[in-house]
């Protein structure tokens, strides 16, 4: 059953109310929209251990430190309602600016450690936007777990960290990343590369794979990832912006994979920027 879109918060808060006076447990998949397999995985997931599912669109301009990247953010609401409805995900909860921000909204929520490196670094004020969008989006849907993917990592533990900090009683669930068949890492920013682009664009995921297989040969890291950016530089990438080994859980950077480890990656390609990670 297509899934009932609800803009209005006091409705959104009363039928939430409601379910859990009957004592169903409320799972919740924040997303801005343009929807692809990625997130039907997440709400797949919530589906499987919630008894309501809510998915949010919220396109969130403060998250976005390029506003071309905002204005060309693909906005397809009534093609991802229907995308949710063979899930059988309950609400569609799509607020508008107002809603999220009112007039005199002044608040802003910042997460220091986890945030101060990579895409912190690299997009100034980007996980302000997230931990502060979120922390509404948790508190609006007062829902009991969250659904995160782990193809942006370090967004899934800012808002870990966000949600343990802020004392909001919900479970931050960590989704794996869901691939094309090529390899590329799902992203609704992958509709705009061409055609071409989007094979030479699983690049990125075969070179992590590359420095993995090494370091799992005692190859040194610094070494490996020289050698694929090479590769990225040859197959026509523009600017690599990091490519990092890093700790699981506090993001501290290493040089060998001694301790339970991620590669990290964000790069430009087609002018489009790609992220991705995976274990080593
Ligand atoms: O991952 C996203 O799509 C966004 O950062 C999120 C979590 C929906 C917050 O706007």
């Amino acid at each position: 059953m297509t899934p009932v879109i609800e803009r209005d918060l006091g409705a959104l808060r009363a039928r939430v109310k409601a379910w859990k006076q009957a004592g169903d447990v409320v799972g919740v998949v924040p997303t801005m929209g343009a929807l692809h397999a990625g997130h039907l995985s997440l709400a797949a997931a919530a589906r499987a251990v919630c008894d309501r599912v809510i998915v949010t669109i919220f396109v969130n301009p403060k998250q976005f430190n390029n506003p071309e990247d905002l204005a060309n953010y693909p906005r397809t609401e009534v093609e991802d309602a229907a995308k949710l409805a063979p899930i059988g995900v309950d609400v569609v909860y799509v607020p508008d600016g107002a809603t999220v921000y009112p007039d005199g909204f002044s608040t802003t929520v910042t997460v220091e450690g986890v945030t101060e490196c990579m895409d912190g670094v690299h997009r100034p004020g980007h996980f302000e936007g997230v931990a502060t969008v979120v922390a509404k989006l948790f508190t609006q849907t007062a829902a009991d777990k969250a659904f995160f993917g782990e193809k942006d990592f370090q967004q899934l533990l800012v808002v870990k960290r966000m949600a343990a900090d802020l004392d909001i009683p919900i479970e931050v669930v960590g989704c794996p990343t869901i691939r094309e068949a090529n390899g590329l890492a799902m992203s609704s920013r992958n509709l705009r590369l061409s055609k071409g682009g989007f094979e030479t664009a699983a690049l990125l995921h075969t070179e992590l794979q590359g420095i993995a297989a090494g370091l799992r040969d005692g190859e040194p890291f610094a070494v490996l990832r020289d050698r694929a950016i090479e590769a990225l530089n040859a197959a026509g990438y523009g600017e690599v912006e990091y490519i990092d080994l890093r700790g699981v859980n506090n993001l501290s950077l290493l040089w060998a994979a001694e301790r339970p480890a991620r590669l990290f990656a964000a790069v430009w390609f087609e002018d489009v920027r790609l992220i991705d990670n995976i274990a080593v």
